[in-house]
């Protein structure tokens, strides 16, 4: 019995893998993951383990891994429709009735097809010179046609009926149209009609990871009321789950991101170049936006409006985004109301300085950490400085300068005596992250070497990484797989497993779904879906572009003029890693 992955993603919405897992195994935070004993192989050391962001678990000690599927169907020893009734009892779901049928998802791209059409026929008006006036509103906010152009922005017409018409005509029926929130419908009198939901309002298309428009908001000119009418639910869109600009934002590859109010912000912030800029829409932020953007970046910067509403959604977010582990910073919004603001008053450079200004804890860290010994005492004031050191290891130059100045004024040691300290503090941190990471990447790649799911990985492993790359890009990046698929399919794949791994993604990226391990626990049994995470985990060491894709779509490509493979068991760590690092610079 197929069970829908819209299912699916409900039950993983209503239970998060770490109380799942962490009923199980003791488990303890280390920043973004949680860290615990395996429970599938017996050990001292904790080597297992979970990742809320991709909602999956591995363990770099024996190799088991996958979603909360797999986890339960090990640790309970199920089958997969067993694991999945036994988490939606835990849940408290009802089990979808047998089977499902294939119309939502036919329904789902229509949806998507009329809001496409919308979003081209908004964009579209901006050229007519009778709504000059709505491309003047953009102009005079300071955006470039190119911003307008690259965020699809538009306008609806002060009339009631031009956009139903132009969709009707285009062979959308009224129903849909309905459904998609694009039209209302109207009974009065005994009589059906059908009317615009947006109209004289410039128009921002909300763009999903797939490069999907699944809803819009709309803004009026002057200062009437409601400022913005956005699209409520829909069978594509949920908007407690929508980020604004995260399809832009994951690409700028900076690891954290800039969560801002508005519609207006987040534009105004991507043109003055800080690309990785969002907007959490909706009213309560909520855990699905932060488990969504803890897949994308480490650090939050949150930058919202210097106002009651704005101190009260700040601590909302705390809240929330605190769950996942990652690092916050609360900008102090100084010298206008809102990022954009801020931007056209004094222009980018000062919104940096706010942005680092926020990165100031360090002031705040260093007074706690002062309070915990003795100062009158020599032993006291070293230790102290010493420890400070450690903070100053973590922060910017600037930062280090500044500081270390102080301490140097304050304790009478000189600033070169503490920028050494700094140095060789920096160099350890540095050296611990870099061995860390390493090392679980060498667990990964040797894990993956010896793997007996793809036993045809070892005579072909130029082209196993170019697919597991690629796997793991488009998993990440459904929008490259978009933009490439015409160019690769799973076809073009060398071993019969990553082969399958890319059949499976690429129905659940065709279907315009979000990927998740656990749409693949259907297809792979818990045995292979350790690989199937091991492959969808390397993205965190990908360059995330689409040359990088394309790169191994060549690979692929001329992978039948490959001169005789040279076999992993012949290669020493060294080459092998050097084999690895030539694929990801091929430029
Ligand atoms: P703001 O009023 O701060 O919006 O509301 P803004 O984007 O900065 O708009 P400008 O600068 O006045 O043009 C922040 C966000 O709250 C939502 C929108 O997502 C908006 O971007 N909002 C606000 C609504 O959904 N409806 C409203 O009536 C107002
Ligand atoms: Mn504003």
């Amino acid at each position: 019995m197929p069970i829908s992955p819209q299912f699916i993603q409900e039950l993983q919405d209503k239970l998060d893998i770490e109380t799942v897992v962490g009923a199980q195994v003791a488990l303890k935070r280390r920043g973004k993951t949680l860290v615990g004993l395996c429970p599938f192989h017996n050990e001292k050391t904790p080597s297992f383990t979970v990742y809320p962001d991709t909602r999956s678990f591995y363990c770099f000690g024996c190799g088991a891994g996958g979603d909360i599927i797999t986890f339960v169907r090990r640790m309970e020893n199920l089958d997969y429709v067993e694991a999945v009734k036994t988490l939606a009892q835990s849940a408290g779901l009802p089990m979808p009735e047998d089977g499902y049928d294939d119309s939502l998802f036919r329904q789902r791209q229509r949806l998507l097809a009329a809001n496409r059409e919308a979003a081209r026929f908004f964009n579209a008006q901006l050229n007519d010179p009778r709504n000059r006036a709505a491309l003047d509103y953009f102009l005079r906010r300071g955006l470039t046609p190119n911003t307008i152009r690259k965020f699809g922005l538009g306008y609806a017409p002060d009339d009631w009926r031009q956009l139903t018409d132009h969709l009707k005509e285009k062979g959308f029926t009224a129903q849909e149209l309905v459904l998609a929130n694009l039209t209302r419908r109207s009974d009065k009198n005994g009589r059906t009609s059908y009317y615009d939901s947006f109209r004289n309002r410039v128009m921002f298309p909300i763009i999903d990871l797939q490069g999907n428009v699944i809803a819009f908001g709309g803004r009026v000119m002057d200062d009437s009321k409601p400022k913005y009418i956005n699209t409520s639910d829909t069978p594509v869109y949920k908007k407690s789950n929508g980020v604004f600009a995260l399809n832009f934002a994951k690409n700028s590859n900076e690891n954290r991101l800039i969560l801002v109010e508005g519609y207006m912000d987040v534009i105004a912030l991507h043109q003055a170049g800080f690309t990785n800029a969002i907007a959490c829409l909706g009213t309560a932020f909520t855990s699905e936006q932060a488990n969504l953007l803890s897949r994308y970046a480490d650090e939050i910067l949150i930058c919202y409006d210097n106002d009651e509403a704005g101190r009260k959604a700040t601590r909302r977010a705390l809240e929330v985004l605190g769950k996942t582990g990652m690092k916050l910073l609360v900008v102090q919004m100084e010298g206008g109301k809102d990022a954009d603001e801020i931007i056209r008053t004094y222009g980018p450079e000062r919104f940096a300085d706010l942005l680092n200004g926020a990165a100031n804890r360090t002031e705040y860290r260093l007074l706690r950490e002062r309070e915990k010994y003795n100062l009158l005492t020599d032993d006291g004031k070293l230790r102290f400085l010493t420890a400070a050191s450690s903070i100053l290891a973590e922060c910017g130059e600037i930062e280090q300068e500044l500081y270390a100045a102080r301490l140097s004024n304050e304790f009478g040691v000189s600033v070169e005596s503490l920028k050494a300290q700094i140095r060789s503090a920096r160099g350890r941190l540095r050296r611990q992250a870099e061995k860390e990471k390493q090392q679980q990447q060498m667990t990964l790649l040797s894990k993956s070497a010896e793997d007996h799911n793809n036993p045809e990985r070892r005579q072909h492993l130029r082209q196993a990484r170019a697919e597991e790359t690629l796997i793991a890009s488009f998993f990440r990046n459904p929008d490259f797989y978009h933009k490439l698929k015409d160019s690769v399919s799973p076809d073009d794949f060398v071993t019969d497993f990553n082969r399958r791994v890319m059949r499976t993604l690429c129905g659940i990226l065709d279907a315009g779904l979000t990927p998740e391990l656990s749409l693949f626990a259907q297809e792979f049994d818990p045995e292979e879906m350790a690989t199937v995470t091991r492959i969808c985990r390397s993205a965190e060491t990908l360059h995330n572009s689409l040359q990088e894709c394309e790169d191994c779509i060549a690979v692929l490509k001329t992978s039948q003029q490959q001169t005789a493979p040279q076999t992993v068991a012949q290669m020493s760590d060294e080459e092998y890693r050097r084999q690895f690092a030539a694929l990801k610079e091929q430029k």
